[in-house]
């Protein structure tokens, strides 16, 4: 006779498992809707073409192009890069042909091949950035803009607009009073409170913010006593920097209701999903384009599964899941 089963012990069905091609990969940051969160980092993927030759540009969810500024940029002096045992230094100094150029020739090769095309824009006051937006609001082709705050303010002393809360707000304001498209704002690491920055930037109408840009530093060769920079002090880069963008992007969940974007030093889909975790709702991935190419590709591609596995039917799932007081 087979055993009597209780009501209370009877077996239970184990959920089904999650197949990874159910597993919604979709996003929203603000009015911006993402297939998936996986996009690339501003001057780490050039203005987009130049990955093309390493995956189709509609699998990011999305592809934000390099710094854009109102007049044309040589760059900084040799050498730009130097790299360290776990990340890299950068200082570049925004090199790019300026907004004509990127109008008149740029866009019109990418507009359509990103499923979301993100222009991140620099200028030297607040008046500038807005001349930028107002400048790319309407044209075809282009989702959203991202603000790169960590460049010198030339009104405060060339000191970056990003670590002062009233100057990020004049300036977040200044865009949004001139354009429709959703705003990011990119803030930067080198600053003693980011949630407070995070706050102004949504209290001037920012739909989301990115987080982080490179971290200070500097490297030097002790016996010749020459910096590996040529402006001696950049940013760093790289996994190196992944715990400190973490905690950045945490510091902004618990503060501000505002989308977060991710970014700092990741390489895989793991990496991303810890972003998503502290509360992220998309990333950004930069210095590992250097190594591996098709990193964003890559990672799209795994997210179903890794997330799948895990038993999420959705990245939304993922959002914010921290286990912690
Ligand atoms: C070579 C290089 C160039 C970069 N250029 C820009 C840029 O033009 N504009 C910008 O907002 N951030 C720029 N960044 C910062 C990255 O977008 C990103 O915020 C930072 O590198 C951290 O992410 P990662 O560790 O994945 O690289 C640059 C980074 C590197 C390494």
């Amino acid at each position: 006779m087979p055993p009597a089963v209780s009501r209370e012990t009877k077996p239970t069905t184990p959920a089904d498992p999650v197949r990874p091609e159910d597993v919604d990969l979709s996003v929203r940051l603000g009015p911006l809707e993402l297939a998936n969160p996986v996009m690339t980092a501003s001057g780490t993927a050039g203005l987009g073409l130049e990955m093309e030759p390493f995956y189709d540009l509609s699998v990011a969810g999305a592809i934000v192009v390099k710094t854009i500024t109102k007049k044309p940029r040589k760059g900084n002096p040799m050498p730009r890069l130097s790299e360290t045992p776990s990340g890299l230094l950068n200082s570049i100094g925004l090199p790019n042909k300026g907004i004509d150029a990127f109008v008149a020739k740029t866009l019109p090769r990418l507009a359509g091949k990103a499923r979301c095309l993100v222009v991140n824009i620099a200028g030297g006051c607040s008046d500038e950035f807005a001349e930028l937006a107002e400048r790319l609001d309407g044209l075809p082709g282009i989702d959203a803009l991202e603000l790169n705050i960590s460049c010198p303010n030339v009104e405060d002393g060339n000191l970056p607009f990003a670590r002062d809360p009233e100057i990020v707000r004049g300036l977040v304001k200044s865009v949004v009073d001139v354009t429709d498209l959703p705003i990011i704002t990119k803030l930067s690491p080198n600053v003693t409170d980011v949630a407070s920055i995070a706050q102004a930037a949504k209290d001037a109408g920012a739909h989301a913010v990115s987080l982080i840009n490179t971290v200070l530093g500097m490297s030097v060769d002790w016996r010749t006593g020459k910096p590996g920079l040529g402006t001696v002090i950049g940013g760093l880069s790289g996994p190196a920097v992944k715990p400190i963008a973490l905690r950045m992007c945490l510091e902004v969940k618990r503060a501000v209701d505002i989308p977060i974007v991710g970014i700092g030093g990741i390489v895989s889909v793991d990496d991303a999903l810890e972003f998503l975790t502290v509360g992220a709702t998309a990333v950004q991935i930069g210095t590992a384009h250097y190594k591996t190419p098709d990193v964003v590709a890559r990672v799209v591609g795994e997210l179903r599964e890794r997330l799948a596995s895990a038993g999420r039917r959705s990245v939304q799932e993922q959002i914010a899941s921290l286990k912690a007081p």
